[in-house]
């Protein structure tokens, strides 16, 4: 066990390693519970150093020798790693250490899933295989040899050579060891090939376990369309001989970009139409791009140190963004995206977990891989690329991969680029990495002789990390329409550096209507009574008129919790002919209907200074979908019908956003019909998406039983599947049964909660049941907790990411804050808690 003492670690402390590493050469001897590894690894006195301690990371591991130079060596060894006594001039260390991969349950390190074996490393689970500085500055390459009787023996790089019961990789790429992989297994690989813009010809190979190879086809367009994608856009080129993607069905995460040999969760990257829905094969796709776009920005140019996380994964994100925005729709896939951010990094913002995009100061690392750092991390590039504009982006990151190829990198370095390349001074700007808080921005407007004039005024409420926060540079996309909804200024940046300050607009023969913030130009709370109606019937820029629906119906639901006011007829008109109007987009009409979170709007009703109450506000939204229904109620059929697609299916654009208004469309019908329609839905379904939509719908109107039963009969044998099995009933279940179903959901035959997806989709929606958690007598919470501390031994990982679920704890009234105090203490109190853990509701209980 790791020591429990927890211990800060603080940017500002970097210094660079003693030594350098020259080569590394590791043997495998593979076998369940006590595989042995054996290291052979080139050091040299680093010269940029000044430390010249020789501390080696490593835990849970039995050393059973050590050499320097070929003579033993006795180090001193801790629960952390070790120290030894070393030459002033290169040596060559070698160690033999045996693990257990069998007995490795947190998921990081070697362990086994399914019967095979495999690794995950980043951020630092190599110090669990060998011992290592365990650091992503120290990069080198890695030659490994494999042997055991597994059919297939994989790891990074090209392969060197192999027989039976053996296999050698060699990555000629220096890379630190957080992308070293490993997997070994009996697997079926579904090859593909691709020739790159320099005539290289690579090998591809998606691996999975016997049984899943008909789920491979997507992923393996979706990598070739990521590697073609990454050339023309980036003119960034695949550089080994061969690229290997497996999935495993046991993982923390989504996916993860080990140099050469991805390893995905096998519900990141297995889909056949019959057993995925259209949003899997859309996260599927973007999931492949980003983990392959990494091979750049990540693998070749790696961080520096894990405070600068968002270097790889901010752009890896924007640039994954950037490709589904090419590939399907970019409006859609921007409303997505700030749906997004809003329900993760305003909540993350808004609560005690605030911290900035760069973060300062951590105990666990793996606590970091948040939606700011991901996210906002993304939406501060795509702030560059406005205020740079898009050739002088393309040119920056062309010098930012000429200039640091191979090397470890800062936030400062890439920031650098854009000052040379540009010749702007981007200090202000660097706040957007330093400061924690969302900015919020207050607009006045006027309008004198011909002139009009807005005036911006931006405030950022201060946090734990950033209690004195200065005014950032807001790049405000915004255009003026006329009153006949004609366009009178076309989409202009604005730049925001002040706290206040005015842009005026000369020329303007009547009062124009501003449409500001356009396509979310910036990470910002706007604060300003726009004319919504207005904007939702004429806006020319797709995602403010969006934006326009969602300000109406925020302000409808938030007149309906807080005086019980009926849905505003205003929205109601106004939706109805944008859903009626057939030259938009499907996919897009779909968004329009949507709603707010029930967290976002108890988080506005927070923000606002009232107590929000979840029962209150589910009701209103009930009530909100109700009036949805009536007012559309004459185009719920017609518009159903013409949503149903006959050709076979494709999780094209095209198709998955005609199947989601036609499903939008059952939604409301089922409110009506009491379930017809979505049981014909059902029983005629020849795919997931048309099947999990009308089981839920069948499930909310309280006729799902059948119909749940035939889904497990038929899926019983899918994990992937029942997982949505697992999570949809959840979901859907009334506030005041959400507990009770998880609980009689955690003692089915099949709740594995050792496998972290079934985990997730069990508790993980009881968690993002807004009304069902939040549920008054406190069951929802107790749950979770019960869980949470089971599973924190067996996997610190996944149970501190979950217990983020906690964070907001703050908005409720005082019963439902005792309620959580008293579980978030119970947790706190467990024995043997770990580091991962004990930060998270350390830093959630501070608030
Ligand atoms: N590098 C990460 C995976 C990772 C995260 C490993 C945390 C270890 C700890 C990977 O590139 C990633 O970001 N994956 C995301 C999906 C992606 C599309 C944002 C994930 O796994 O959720
Ligand atoms: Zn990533």
């Amino acid at each position: 066990m790791r020591d429990a003492a927890p211990q800060t670690i603080y940017l500002k402390d970097y210094t660079p390693f003693g030594f350098t590493v020259e080569e590394v050469h590791l043997t495998f001897d593979l076998a369940p519970s006590a595989t042995r590894v054996t290291s052979r690894i080139k050091f040299a006195p680093n010269p940029d150093a000044t430390d010249k301690t020789f501390f080696l990371h490593g835990e849970e591991l039995t050393l059973r020798w050590a050499k320097i130079d070929g003579e033993t060596v006795e180090p001193s060894i801790t629960a952390e790693g070790l120290t030894c006594d070393v030459p002033n001039i290169p040596f060559v260390w070698e160690s033999e250490v045996q693990i257990d991969p069998a007995g490795n349950t947190a998921l990081e390190g070697l362990y086994r899933s399914s019967g095979m074996y495999c690794t995950q490393c980043e951020a630092e689970g190599f110090r669990k295989i060998t011992y290592y500085p365990d650091r992503p500055d120290v990069m080198s390459t890695f030659t490994v040899r494999i042997n055991g009787p597994e059919p297939v023996l994989l790891s990074n790089g090209n392969p060197v050579a192999s027989g039976k019961g053996w296999a050698e990789w060699h990555d000629p790429w220096p890379k630190p060891a957080y992308l070293f992989a490993l997997v070994a297994g009996e697997l079926i690989a579904h090859p593909g090939k691709f020739t790159t813009m320099n005539g290289r010809k690579v090998e591809l190979n998606l691996y999975v376990r016997p049984g899943d190879e008909h789920k491979c086809a997507f992923g393996m367009q979706a990598l070739k369309a990521s590697m073609v994608w990454d050339e023309k856009v980036y003119g960034r080129e695949y550089d080994l001989d061969i690229f290997n993607i497996v999935a495993v069905d046991d993982f923390n995460m989504g996916a993860m970009e080990n140099k050469g040999l991805n390893v995905f969760n096998s519900s990141a990257v297995l889909a056949s139409p019959e057993t995925s829905t259209d949003q899997n094969f859309e996260r599927i796709e973007a999931i492949i791009a980003h983990e392959y776009f990494h091979n750049w920005t990540g693998n070749r140019i790696t961080c520096r140190d894990w405070f600068q996380l968002c270097l790889k994964e901010g752009l890896t994100v924007y640039r994954d963004s950037q490709f589904t925005s090419d590939m399907r729709s970019a409006p859609v896939k921007r409303i997505s995206d700030v749906i997004d951010l809003r329900g993760r990094q305003f909540t993350e913002d808004q609560g005690p977990l605030a911290h900035p995009v760069r973060p300062e100061s951590f105990q666990e690392i793996n606590n970091f891989y948040t939606a700011t750092v991901y996210e906002k991390g993304a939406e501060v590039i795509g702030m560059l690329r406005t205020l740079v504009g898009a050739d002088a982006y393309s040119k920056a990151v062309d010098l930012y991969f000429d200039r640091h190829d191979g090397q470890a990198c800062t936030i400062e370095d890439w920031i650098q680029v854009f000052e040379d390349s540009t010749g702007r001074d981007l200090g202000q700007f660097k706040r957007w990495y330093s400061q924690a808080g969302t900015p919020h921005l207050k607009v006045a407007e006027s309008y004198e002789g011909d002139t009009y004039t807005l005036t911006f005024t931006q405030h950022t409420p201060p946090s734990a990390t950033t209690p004195d926060p200065k005014p950032q540079v807001i790049p405000v996309a915004m255009g003026l329409l006329a009153a006949d909804g004609s366009e009178a200024m076309g989409t202009q940046v604005l730049e925001i550096t002040k706290e206040t300050q005015s842009f005026s607009f000369p020329g303007q023969p009547a009062r124009p209507v501003p449409s500001i913030l356009r396509g979310f130009s910036a990470p910002v709370v706007l604060d300003h009574s726009a004319d919504h109606a207005f904007l939702l019937a004429h806006d020319t820029d797709p995602f403010n008129r969006w934006e326009s629906a969602r300000a109406l119906a925020k302000g409808s639901l938030m007149a309906t919790i807080r005086q019980g006011k009926a849905p505003d007829s205003a929205y109601l008109g106004g939706l109805t002919k944008v859903v009626a109007d057939d030259r938009l987009d499907p996919a897009y009409r779909a968004l329009m209907i949507g709603l707010p979170a029930q967290s976002e709007l108890a988080a506005s009703l927070h923000a606002e200074g009232d107590v929000p109450d979840p029962d209150a506000i589910h009701l209103a939204v009930d009530a909100m979908r109700e009036a949805q229904a009536e007012a559309l109620q004459d185009m719920l059929h017609p518009l159903y019908d013409a949503h149903q697609v006959t050709q076979d299916y494709a999780p094209d654009a095209a198709q998955s956003g005609k199947r989601a208004l036609g499903n939008a469309m059952l939604a409301l019908i089922t409110r009506r019909d009491g379930g017809a329609v979505a049981q014909a839905q059902y029983d005629a379904a020849t795919n997931m998406t048309q099947q999990l939509a009308a089981l839920g719908f069948l499930i909310g109107a309280e006729q799902g039983d059948a119909a749940l039963g035939a889904f497990e009969a038929q899926w019983k044998d899918d994990r992937l599947v029942m997982d949505k099995w697992f999570g949809l009933q959840v979901m859907k279940a009334k506030p005041d049964d959400a507990a009770d179903t998880a609980t009689a959901l955690t003692r089915h035959h099949d709740f594995n909660w050792k496998n972290p997806n079934r985990f997730r989709a069990t508790l993980g929606a009881l968690a993002m049941h807004h009304a069902g958690f939040h549920a008054k007598d406190g069951s929802g919470y107790a749950l979770l907790a019960d869980w949470l501390i089971k599973l924190d031994p067996v996997n610190p990982q996944t149970t501190a990411r979950m217990c983020s679920a906690f964070q907001t704890w703050r908005r409720y009234d005082a019963i439902r804050q005792t309620l959580i105090k008293a579980q978030l203490e119970r947790i706190a109190n467990t024995p043997g808690l770990s580091r991962d853990t004990a930060e998270m509701i350390g830093r959630i209980r501070e608030a």
